[in-house]
Parts: structure tokens; sequence; C-alpha cells
């Protein structure tokens, strides 16, 4: 019988230095695009995929995040006073009450890959997923992760986002070599961290989201450093193409690099266009500031 992916990690304990000053005393995750900040995004593709733990590895500075999943019986009862119901409902949903949430300190900025490995002792022998919230994915149809998991049920297998990148920047991302099966998914021959351009063996490249099986742990407590002296999740799901199958999903959808200040600010501009509040008057104010620039040019 196949397992159920019901835990998703979610490594928060990043410095998120490319976003500074902003992100001193603020976690990068909480950065919000429109009104929901990065992390509840990441969350709601969880949730959506059928996952009910989710586990946090969180640092220093990261403690709003714990506050955001948390209730705010004051907000709340401020909201219910004044008769505010749709807010109120908005915060009383951040999550539904069959999730539950896991919070763990990563004592030490080592890696995601040492990141992963300080959320062994909540994973136990069950397959689990990973997001990076930095990562914004708007599957348009179906989510990133419920994608994903139909892979993994079809083949019991571990399962890594792709999707084409510029070679240029290779740099910037775990690549993959791939032996194509079937559209969109294909079997990963090799796997390699942030590789240089010339050497990259594609420009498939891994994006914020992975389903992997419990082994991988075992495989990370092996896991030396690797690129930038860090310990690499992707050098330990090279020692798992060694035992097992992990397949490559090309994604349907957009993603984000919210990491980025460019990225962040498409995904910001995007989603605002998609925002049922704001939709009409921001596309009325873009339309007539892109006539401006032209007008300028
Ligand atoms: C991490 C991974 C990398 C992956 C990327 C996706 O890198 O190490 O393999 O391609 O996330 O966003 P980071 O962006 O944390 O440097």
């Amino acid at each position: 019988m196949t397992a159920v992916v019901k835990k998703a990690i979610f490594p928060v304990a990043g410095l998120g230095t490319r976003f500074l000053p902003a992100t001193k005393a603020n976690p990068k995750e909480m950065l919000p695009v429109v009104d929901k900040p990065l992390i509840q995004y990441a969350a709601e593709e969880a949730e959506a995929a059928g996952i009910t733990e989710l586990i946090f590895v969180t640092g220093r500075s990261k403690n709003s995040i714990i506050d955001h999943f948390d209730k705010a019986y004051e907000l709340e009862a401020e909201l219910e006073k004044k008769q505010k119901d749709q807010m109120l409902e908005i915060v009383r949903n951040i999550l539904p009450p069959n999730i539950s949430c896991i919070y763990i300190r990563q004592p030490e900025p080592l890696g995601l890959g040492h990141a992963i490995l300080c959320a062994k002792p909540v994973i136990d022998n069950e397959p689990f997923a990973i997001l990076l919230a930095d990562d914004l994915i708007d599957g348009k149809e179906k989510g990133c992760l419920s994608q994903m998991v139909d892979v993994f049920d079809r083949y019991n297998s571990g399962v890594i986002a792709v999707e084409r990148v510029p070679q240029e920047d290779t740099d910037k991302y775990g690549i993959v070599e791939v032996q194509n099966l079937e559209g969109k998914l294909s079997r990963i021959k090799s796997i390699v961290e942030k590789p240089d351009p010339s050497e990259a063996p594609s420009n498939l490249a891994v994006v914020g989201r992975y389903i992997l099986p419990p082994i991988i742990m075992d495989i990370l407590e092996k896991t030396g450093k690797g690129a930038g002296g860090e310990i690499q999740l992707t050098d330990a799901i090279a020692t798992l193409l060694q035992k097992k199958e992990v397949h490559a999903w090309e994604f349907e959808g957009t993603r984000y690099d919210c990491g980025s200040k460019l990225g962040y600010l498409q995904a910001t501009v995007e989603y605002a266009l998609k925002h049922p509040e704001l939709k009409g008057d921001f596309e009325h104010y873009l339309t007539t500031f892109a006539d401006c620039l032209k007008n300028t040019a």
C-alpha cells in the first residue's frame, strides 16, 4: 500500500539577507504578497495537498511565524465586539482545526540539509514534503504540492518539482539530469547543487518543493558540508539516488522567486491583479502608470 504524505517541513531559519534591512528583525517568510505572508501561501498549498502536520524549523527572529499560526485571543475578541465578521473569519481561518503545528529550533545556520535533519525526531518512518516558502508557486488548477502527491501516489517514490531556468542561472539552483518518462514526468539520473553554467548537466532547476522518503534523514546524518560550506539537501538526494528512484515533475503553474526583490515585486503585481478586492482599481492604476512611463520614455 502506498504511504500517505501527512507531514511537511518548512525550513524558515534562513537569514533573508537579500531583503535587508526589511528582514533584520522580521522573517523573510512573513513578507506579505498583497495581504498574506509568504509562509501562509505555502501552508495553504500544503493543506490543499492533504498535509495535516506542519513542521517549522525556525531560528532567531522568527517568532512572528509562530504567532501568525497561533490563536489571537485579543484580536478575535476585539473584532467580535466590533462585529467585523469578515475580518474575524480571515483571522480564524489561517489554520483549519485539523492541522497541527510543530516548531523546532535550528540552533545554527548550517544549511538546508541541516535544517531538514533538525526535524528528524518528528518524521518517524513516513515520507514527508518540504516547502521553501520563498518560492511562491501559483499552481493554477491544482497546487504544485498536490500535483506532486499525485506522482507520489502513482510511483511511491520521491518527487522533486523542477522548472527550466536560463543556462546562466544554474549556479543559483540544484540542477538535475533526467531521463524523460512521459510529458512533464522524468526520472532523476543525477543532481548537483548550484553548478557553474559551463558544468551544469542541464537547465532543469529544483524549485522549493520536495516529497522524500524518511531514509533521507539517515543519509543527511552522514552528509558532510558541500557547496557554500553548508550541509546540502541536494547532496543527500544525490546519495539517495544510488538506492532509490526519485522523480522530477515539471509542475504546471508559475513560480515567483520571492527571495529576490524582482520576483517578489512580480508576485505582488500579479497577485494584486487577481485579488477580488483590488483587481479593478489596481489594473486601472497599472495601465495609467504604464501609459505615463511610455510618455516619459
Ligand atoms: C535551495 C536549494 C536549491 C534549490 C533552491 C530552490 O537553495 O539548496 O537546490 O534549487 O533552494 O529555491 P537556496 O535558494 O536556499 O540557496
